[in-house]
């Protein structure tokens, strides 16, 4: 599929989700480069030398192309972000000095309220937002395990009121982003994708912090269940508010629908918390809840929850 012609891609957030990108890339012949934290990780990483992926069958060792912020050359021109959310300034900042003006930049995370401020770096950025429901974790330094297939959409955010990019460019940009497995799809509307994707996020994530347990455990457990119709009752209102047309029992029929697909996760956020690392939660509840209030709507049982994890 590669082409000379085709663009050099930089993956900024080399964990799970950027390792897997890369990974597949690396083996389909379309090379990304992953920029790691700093000189000292990649150090590490070139002791490792290189990603063990699983990704379905038997691990393999792969030397895929890495580098640093201190370490870069050359303009980058094209961006996927892999970073959790709350990581993702900080990690833009420290290459904004090395993205060319116009660069094409792809989002690919949970949560909102990422997008803004990343063109404060360069208001002339290409910016497209990508979900993905591909399922990957990290089984160790510089390894991951593929666990479950998703899909992945990419589009054009009207939040942002930048020039319209154009559906042809929009497909190019999936097409270049499409590596063996990983198909990415462009849509029109991935605004509402985001949204959904958010909308379930906080039903899910925070109580699984609450109640220590994997996804599938909440519908197991009747103080759990109804916590999540009481969120996702206080979702609904936001969703209304804002135009959408899908109700409190579709939403509800959609989380549940999503937790007993995913049973057996235990969510990144209780991940995060087990590890005592900082979780999206700021870009999860915490954005629904500002909104909220922007919206003049009480949301207690969201604001209670972001507390809960704010503490845990
Ligand atoms: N994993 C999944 O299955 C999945 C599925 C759907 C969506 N998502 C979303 O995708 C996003 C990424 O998730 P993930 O699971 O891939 O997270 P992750 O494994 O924690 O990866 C994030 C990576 O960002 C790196 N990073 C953090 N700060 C950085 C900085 N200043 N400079 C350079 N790199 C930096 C981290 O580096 P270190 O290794 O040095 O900490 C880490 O490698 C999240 O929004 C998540 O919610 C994940």
């Amino acid at each position: 599929m590669t082409t000379t012609a085709e663009p050099n891609w930089h993956i900024l957030g080399a964990g799970a989700i950027g390792s897997l990108w890369a990974s597949h890339g690396h083996l389909h012949g379309h090379p990304f480069t992953l920029i790691l934290r700093d000189a000292q990780r990649l150090a590490d990483y070139q002791s490792a030398r290189g990603i063990t992926a699983n990704l379905g069958g038997s691990a393999q060792h792969l030397p895929l192309k890495a580098t640093c912020p201190s370490q870069l050359g050359e303009p980058i021109t094209h961006l996927l972000i892999c970073a959790k959310a709350q990581q993702t300034q900080a990690a833009v900042a420290a290459i904004a000095a090395h993205l060319s003006d116009d660069a094409v930049v792809v989002l690919l995370q949970n949560g909102l309220g990422t997008a803004a401020p990343l063109m404060q770096h360069k208001p002339s950025l290409r910016l497209l937002q990508a979900s993905t429901t591909e399922g990957v974790f990290r089984n160790g330094p510089f390894s991951i395990v593929h666990a479950g297939r998703g899909q992945t959409l990419l589009g054009q955010s009207t939040a942002l009121t930048l020039p319209p990019m154009g559906e042809e460019f929009i497909a190019g940009i999936a097409r270049q982003l499409s590596v063996g497995p990983l198909q990415v799809t462009p849509v029109a509307d991935i605004d509402t994708v985001l949204w959904q994707k958010l909308l379930v996020n906080c039903a899910i994530n925070p109580l699984t912090v609450k109640y220590r347990c994997r996804n599938g455990e909440l519908l197991d457990n009747p103080l759990a269940l109804q916590e999540l119709g009481d969120i996702v009752n206080e979702i609904a209102k936001v969703n209304h508010a804002l135009g959408y047309r899908d109700n409190e029992t579709e939403l509800l029929g959609r989380v549940r629908q999503v937790a007993s697909k995913t049973a057996l996760n235990r969510s990144s956020m209780l991940q995060d918390i087990e590890a005592g690392r900082e979780t999206e939660i700021e870009f999860i509840t915490g954005y629904l809840c500002r909104l909220g209030t922007e919206l003049g709507l009480s949301l207690p049982r969201n604001q209670s929850l972001l507390t809960l994890v704010r503490e845990a």
